[in-house]
């Protein structure tokens, strides 16, 4: 027999930057929601702003079916945050628009699913505006707090490692470094397993500031010993020692807001208030909105490290960037696993009127966890992790002395 539910009506968004594995997770919350639970689901389109301009989608079973093996969201998905959201050309908080429309369209409990600024927006609808809400993790960059790990890192970490496995040999025959840019602006956990899972000579993570003279000696003796290419994995928020001190001169520590290479998120025509930076920025109510130039027009790191250590090494350097090559494309088995137990959980805890948490993995187990607490932190590689112990016993150079 069907148990009544608490919840009989959920909306749910995708938000922040996409990744392999969000439609998998949709599957798996609407479908035990609608065909098991009895629960009405309404798609939210383009994440928060979604909910703002009435742009919605009622789901059913069939909308999402055929979906777990599909890249990307049918939902859309946007950056946009519920409390500076740009607004024909201002920045506003919409927060009240959204419960109010929330309210009309008869949401229960609204499920979000994305990243860190996902988990911080979700629980800002919970506290400013009384919202229900659950959220699960999703990022590449595996640097939500609270769970083992998040979805969509899975097939990050595979497409990069792939990527890796195909420089080494045209870096072999050509006795060249190839230096290979991957995402991770605070967070090192997918240029850790990428550059372990690949073999790299050289893996650098915005945890570990490097010393460029340590890589490039580390370089050149591979070289005496005669191995003539290498292999450098470095993570876009990587730092020198230089750059790492400049920075906490100026009070910013690893993970916080305030880094300077993240190009996307708009530019404000009238800086000088408050600081702005793309994941958590601090922006003024009416401040004008200027979407800049793209984000690609600005050098890779990779392409300074490159020119950087063929000059200090005398070694020809190419450098690769493999940018949203690794948000794209079908999720891996692991990922799609992953969707389907974090979604199911979602479904059966919202069913019992469990709200304002995140499903975390933990171990075999799925878990609702505090999102007050997830929200908090950033989960960074620690420099004691036992990966990097293991890749220094192979030989792995990590930037430091
Ligand atoms: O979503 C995480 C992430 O892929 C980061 O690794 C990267 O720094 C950022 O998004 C890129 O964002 P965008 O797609 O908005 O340029």
């Amino acid at each position: 027999m069907r148990k009544k539910p608490r919840t009989h009506c959920i909306g749910i968004l995708t938000s922040g930057g996409d990744c392999p594995g969000l439609n998998a997770a949709i599957r798996a919350v609407a479908k035990p929601a609608l065909d098991h639970y009895g629960i009405e689901v309404i798609g939210i389109l383009d994440g928060f702003r979604g909910l703002v301009e009435n742009r919605t989608w009622p789901l059913e079973s069939r909308s999402v079916s055929g979906i777990l093996t599909l890249g990307g969201t049918i939902l859309g998905t946007s950056r946009d945050k519920p409390h500076r959201m740009p607004m024909g050309g201002k920045v506003l908080d919409m927060t009240e628009t959204i419960a109010a429309n929330a309210h009309r369209l008869g949401i229960d409990a609204l499920v979000c699913l994305g990243g860190r600024g996902t988990q911080k927006n979700a629980l800002h609808l919970h506290q400013a505006a009384g919202m229900n809400v659950l959220t699960l993790p999703k990022t590449i960059d595996n640097d939500v707090a609270e769970t083992d790990v998040s979805f969509g890192y899975d097939t990050a970490l595979t497409t990069a490692t792939e990527a890796i496995d195909r420089l080494h040999s045209t870096a072999t025959s050509h006795n060249r470094l190839i230096v290979c840019e991957v995402m991770g602006n605070n967070a090192g956990w997918l240029a850790l397993g990428a550059g372990i899972a690949g073999g790299a000579d050289v893996i650098l993570l915005p945890e570990i500031p490097y010393d460029l003279d340590a890589v490039a000696e580390h370089l050149r003796s591979r070289r005496r010993s005669g191995k003539r290419f290498s292999i450098i994995v470095v993570a876009e928020g990587a730092r020198s020692r230089e750059e790492a001190e400049a920075e906490s001169r100026r009070g910013r520590k690893p993970g916080a807001k305030g880094g300077r290479r993240k190009g996307s998120g708009p530019a404000r025509k009238s800086a000088g208030r408050r600081s702005a930076r793309a994941d958590d920025e601090l922006v003024d109510e009416g401040t004008e909105v200027d979407l800049g130039a793209p984000t690609m027009v600005r050098e890779p790191m990779a392409s300074r490290l490159a020119r950087q250590l063929q000059r200090l090494t005398g070694t020809e350097a190419r450098v690769t960037s493999l940018g949203h090559v690794q948000r794209g494309g079908a999720p891996t088995a692991a990922d799609r696993l992953l969707c389907t137990r974090l979604g199911t959980k979602a479904a059966e805890l919202l069913a019992r009127g469990v709200f304002n948490v995140m499903v975390a993995v933990r171990g075999e187990r799925c878990e609702p966890v505090s999102l007050e607490k997830v929200a908090r932190q950033r989960k960074l590689v620690p420099l004691d992790h036992p990966a990097i112990a293991s890749a220094r016993l192979v030989g792995t150079c990590f930037g430091d002395r």
